[in-house]
């Protein structure tokens, strides 16, 4: 992600969350955050989807992962997830985690298909509507689990 490309991600995260980051918050990200990592993903020159990962040591954060509604179902959460997984193997994680909210089946769908299980739920995690927020986590990223794991759903992914 580029600074160029907030005000498309905006309009993705204005379309697929209820509460929406600061207007400034991604440029901090992008220029401050030294251990923030985002990405796009495009189709042509349009973004379609976005996600971001914060990386501190062994431990891995997912911070926002979205896909412009037009276009979900099309592989595009499921690439920026593994784009955010990778970055973070590549930054030596260890550890990779998440909240997701409790009534989101699509995207823990997605998740646990990438090896993350519910470690724990934080009732009344979301503000705007008290919804309660599972706490998913998954590791070894080092593990040969782990990597057996990726490499077989990455082989699916590319040629799916
Ligand atoms: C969650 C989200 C990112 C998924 O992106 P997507 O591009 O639509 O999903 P993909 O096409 O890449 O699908 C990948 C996997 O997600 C899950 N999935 C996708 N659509 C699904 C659906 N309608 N029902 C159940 N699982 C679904 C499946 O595990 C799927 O893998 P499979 O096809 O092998 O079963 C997207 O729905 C989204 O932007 N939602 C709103 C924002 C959001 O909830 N973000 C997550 C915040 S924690």
């Amino acid at each position: 992600m580029a600074p160029d490309d907030i005000s498309a991600v905006a309009q993705i995260e204005r379309a697929s969350f209820a509460t929406v980051w600061p207007t400034n918050a991604f440029y901090n990200e992008l220029r401050t955050n030294k251990l923030a990592h985002y990405f796009v993903g495009r189709l042509g020159s349009r973004v379609v989807a976005y996600g971001g990962i914060w990386v501190i040591l062994e431990d891995s954060h997912v911070t926002t992962l979205a896909v412009d509604p037009r276009y979900r179902g099309r592989r595009f959460g499921e690439a920026v997830l593994l784009r955010l997984i990778d970055e973070a193997i590549e930054r030596g994680a260890a550890w990779i985690t998440l909240e997701v909210r409790e009534s989101n089946a699509v995207a823990q769908q997605l998740y646990r298909k990438y090896g993350f299980t519910t470690v724990t739920m934080r009732t009344g995690y979301y503000s705007d509507d008290n919804e309660s927020a599972l706490i998913m986590w998954a590791g070894s990223l080092k593990s040969e689990l782990y990597r057996n794991r990726l490499r077989v759903l990455r082989e699916r992914f590319e040629t799916a």
